[in-house]
């Protein structure tokens, strides 16, 4: 694939997410009802990766600067071992790019080998790829692996066994018209039977501020649709993808490590016990 334009790397992009997230369609044709179909907007999608230097947030990152996406900020999530940039389109007609990756050495010796055997793995002309993000899984692994991987990190065993592919969209409540905040959103969705992250302890929402303690973010996101996944010794049953949703205040465009770091969590396996 030497050509491809943005359209084409979104549509493929979308077409693993749909696939790997029942919720995609639920939460739509749910949100349909009440909204106009402009009015669900992505503020961003979200890549995950690891730090090698042949698949690196950097390699990712090409994938869209290539086509006019520039790099706006940085961060350190350092209670998850993961460092992240995102990208905007100066076009403003793209979701922001947010692409994050597991610091390898982070990791026991043992599971870096299991990871570098995966890395090992990718066929050249997937690493030369300018669709890399969009190319799903370029790897086999037995289950077992991603169960040495989730011991040490979910993160680390998620991106083994889905691979290159959107971990989230999220939609822009600020966009939509039928619900004053994110709270009446995330309330709607847990009416219609939504199970969202950090529901159990009643923190499903979130928070960032400025330094006068007045908001500039508020997300909130589903605890990760659980998919089948293959592996060589057969398919189980494991978290996918997730969708987030965002409310921004005071213009500003950025992130927030301690949020990043909590809706991260919409993928770990623990959360999904006795559901
Ligand atoms: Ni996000």
């Amino acid at each position: 694939m030497n050509k491809i334009s943005l359209h084409d790397l979104f549509d493929q992009l979308w077409e693993f997410y749909a696939t790997q997230n029942p919720q995609v369609p639920e939460i739509h044709n749910l949100l349909s009802r009440r909204e106009d179909l402009a009015n669900l907007v992505n503020d961003h999608i979200a890549l995950r990766t690891f730090a090698d230097p042949r698949i690196n947030l950097e390699i990712l990152a090409k994938n869209f600067t290539r086509l006019g996406f520039e790099e706006q900020a940085s961060y350190e999530l350092a209670e998850k071992n993961v460092f992240a940039k995102y990208y905007v389109h100066p076009s403003g007609q793209w979701p922001k790019v947010f692409i994050s990756e597991l610091q390898l050495d982070s990791l026991s010796q043992k599971a870096q080998a299991l990871i570098q055997e995966l890395i090992g793995q990718i066929p050249e002309k997937v690493l030369q790829s300018h669709a890399l993000c969009a190319m799903g899984r370029p790897w086999d692994l037995n289950y077992s692996t991603y169960q040495k991987l989730q011991q040490e990190s979910e993160y680390a065993a998620w991106m083994s066994a889905h691979g290159f592919q959107m971990n989230h969209a999220t939609l822009s409540v600020n966009d939509m018209t039928s619900f004053a905040n994110l709270e009446a959103l995330v309330s709607f969705l847990e009416e219609n039977g939504f199970e969202m992250n950090g529901q159990d302890s009643n923190q499903e929402i979130q928070k960032a501020f400025d330094p006068h303690g007045d908001y500039l973010l508020k997300q909130a996101s589903t605890l990760a649709a659980k998919v089948n996944v293959k592996f060589l010794d057969g398919e189980r049953i494991i978290p996918g993808c997730y969708y987030e949703f965002i409310e921004r205040f005071q213009g500003y465009e950025g992130f927030d490590p301690g949020n990043a770091s909590k809706i991260m969590e919409s993928t770990n396996m623990r959360n999904h016990r006795g559901h």
